[in-house]
């Protein structure tokens, strides 16, 4: 299938609970109730406070007339998607954790990738680990496919990742339960992922390089977990000139292939194998 397919195969349908629905309309003051409890901003846990600039611009605007009838726009619009990838419905949450709380292009590019050519690229039983999953989707494909996975990311992303990974995996008779671990890019690597006991089949990643800081640091822990016989999957949108540089350097690390490019989503798609040096 092509990229215009996987836009359709992954369109993003916002699914409500009944609870949600019937409280979208009328109701809407109400569920700032709820969440609120009534609260002022500074009075509600940090989780549902408004970041620093939205919660500016909105009071610039217009002072609310009633505290109570305030809109929390940013968590209000925290949604469910839904995806079908291998035969099966995937539910994902969204949530507040900034670049992993949504699911990004390179993740749909990898899923569908993953299922298309789940002949060739066989993941039945086969030892996974993703590296900066977010929401968990990719995660949840690669389990579904069969595969013993790993999901990683920072620590304050995981609450959100294992929630999407057990509502999508739990009594669906998967061969393998997944596990939800702490990664922080070269942070602790070999104490925490020994060579020795860490030999994973395949590294997934999508989406890890953009605009911060740690690009080194990714690539210690990719050349890490990269070892011999192990095949590293690598999905992103290219977006600027650094994830570029980030690729040369890539090339340079590994034996890289080219394996698929989505120029609809500016997705590329690269197999690393570890690389002697
Ligand atoms: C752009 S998001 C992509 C999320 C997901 N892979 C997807 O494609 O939907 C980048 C991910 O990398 C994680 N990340 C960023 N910096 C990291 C670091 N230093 N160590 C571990 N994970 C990191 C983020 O928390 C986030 O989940």
């Amino acid at each position: 299938m092509d990229a215009e397919c996987l836009e359709c195969m992954s369109c993003v349908q916002p699914v409500l609970s009944a609870a949600e629905e019937e409280s979208c309309g009328e109701g809407d003051d109400e569920i700032v109730d709820n969440e609120t409890g009534g609260l002022q901003q500074d009075q509600l846990p940090e989780t549902l406070q408004l970041w620093g600039d939205e919660k500016d611009i909105i009071c610039d605007i217009e002072p609310p007339l009633k505290p109570k009838a305030w809109v929390p726009t940013v968590y209000a619009c925290f949604d469910k998607e839904q995806y079908w990838f291998a035969g099966y419905q995937i539910t994902i949450q969204e949530s507040i954790e900034g670049y992993a709380g949504v699911v990004w292009h390179a993740a749909k590019a990898v899923c569908h990738y993953l299922e298309e050519n789940r002949e060739e690229l066989n993941l039945k039983n086969k030892k996974v680990l993703e590296l900066g999953s977010g929401t968990g989707l990719v995660s949840i494909v690669a389990c579904i496919l069969g595969a013993e996975v790993t999901a990683t990311d920072l620590p304050d992303c995981l609450g959100n990742l294992r929630y999407n990974l057990s509502r999508n995996t739990k009594g669906k008779s998967l061969l393998h339960k997944p596990e939800v671990r702490e990664l922080v890019w070269g942070q602790d690597l070999e104490a925490n992922f020994p060579k020795s006991s860490c030999l994973y089949d395949y590294i997934l990643a999508a989406d890890v390089v953009y605009h911060h800081m740690y690009p080194d640091e990714l690539l210690e822990t990719m050349k890490h977990l990269c070892q011999p016989g192990t095949e590293l999957i690598w999905a992103n949108k290219f977006r600027f000139n650094t994830d570029y540089d980030f690729l040369s350097r890539f090339n340079m690390l590994f034996e890289t292939e080219l394996l698929a490019e989505f120029p609809d989503l500016e997705v590329k798609i690269f197999k690393a194998k570890h690389k002697a040096g």
